[in-house]
């Protein structure tokens, strides 16, 4: 329990009692409720003891902690900022110091934030912007199945918020037709071994979308009507993906295939996939094989591409 769960939990709480639960002393209390203060909740102290009075749910490192049910090995620590350039950055500069695996980052803002193929990302106040610092045991080249279940575990989360998403192969997740979520997974490995992955998930929420991307983007404020507490989403959503990441370093990933497939979007459409090194492949999407690899029917016959844009003919 953290000190905002227990002002959370009564109307008002003395000192003492803050000081028994936590086991801290009385000057630590008064330090924790000036920080409360300070990153903007509001706390009335009277001789009975300190009241959270205003808005309760604000979006920080506190709310989210106390919304994890369970510890996650995905997520030892979580520490949100303001304002960064890039979560993904910020993580990967991490990574390169050897930090553990669990580490997240979550930014209000990025102002420097980037998509797949370095595509410019946007990133303003009220989306969730996050990056998790990853070390699986598994051979580099199962990494880009890390895309994959990251997908399905931001499936099964919007499903708890009854909206029926798709897969766009292979880091989009669709919502009417539109992009609500983009992954991107870097890597730094050996030839056989991974030092550490980097799981950067932009997740439209509440955020305002820039103009020229209302037609092909949507955020989950729109879909449902109603803003969204971001940290209730991101607990829910690294619950699930702790399970899933978890039977996939333990089992692989073939239990995944048919989930992945049932409503991977364009499914039997004629689609292009273009690698970026002027390879385009263009047919029939048959969904992912049991490697992770999309499978298009082309005039020649059966590809497997590893990766990609794909878009819709
Ligand atoms: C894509 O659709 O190409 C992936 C987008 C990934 C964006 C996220 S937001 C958090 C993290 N920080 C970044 O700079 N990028 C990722």
């Amino acid at each position: 329990m953290n000190i905002l769960e227990i002002l959370k939990s009564k109307k008002i709480v003395s000192g003492n009692a803050i000081e028994e639960v936590l086991g801290i002393s009385r000057a630590a209390v008064h330090k924790q409720i000036k920080t409360l203060k300070q990153i903007g909740y509001k706390i009335k102290s009277s001789s009975k003891g300190y009241s959270l009075i205003g808005n309760k749910n604000l979006f920080n490192e506190y709310e989210i902690e106390s919304r994890l049910k369970n510890p996650l090995k995905i997520c030892k620590t979580v520490k949100y900022y303001k304002q960064l350039p890039s979560t993904q950055t910020s993580v990967k500069k991490l990574a390169e110091k050897n930090f553990e695996e669990g580490f997240i980052i979550v930014a209000e803002k990025q102002t420097n934030s980037y998509g797949r193929i370095k595509r410019t990302w946007s990133s303003n106040a009220g989306g969730l912007w996050f990056s998790i610092l990853l070390k699986p045991l598994i051979r580099p080249d199962e990494a880009s199945k890390l895309t994959l279940i990251l997908s399905i575990a931001l499936k099964r989360t919007l499903k708890e918020y009854k909206i029926d998403s798709e897969i766009k192969w292979s880091n989009d997740v669709f919502v009417n037709d539109r992009k609500i979520a983009g992954i991107l997974v870097e890597m730094s490995a050996e030839q056989d071994r991974i030092n550490w992955i980097v799981a950067g998930i932009g997740i439209n929420i509440n955020n305002k979308l820039p103009a020229k991307f209302v037609d092909i983007s949507i955020s989950l404020k729109e879909v449902l009507g109603r803003e969204v507490d971001r940290a209730e989403f991101l607990a829910k959503f690294l619950a699930k993906f702790e399970e899933i990441y978890n039977n996939f370093c333990n089992t692989g990933f073939e239990m995944f295939v048919e989930e992945y497939n049932r409503d991977i979007a364009y499914k039997n459409e004629i689609v292009t996939i273009d690698d970026g090194y002027n390879n385009i492949v263009s047919g029939v999407n048959l969904g992912i094989d049991k490697d992770g690899r999309l499978m298009i029917n082309t005039k020649v016959g059966l590809e497997k591409v590893i990766s990609g844009t794909l878009r819709r003919k």
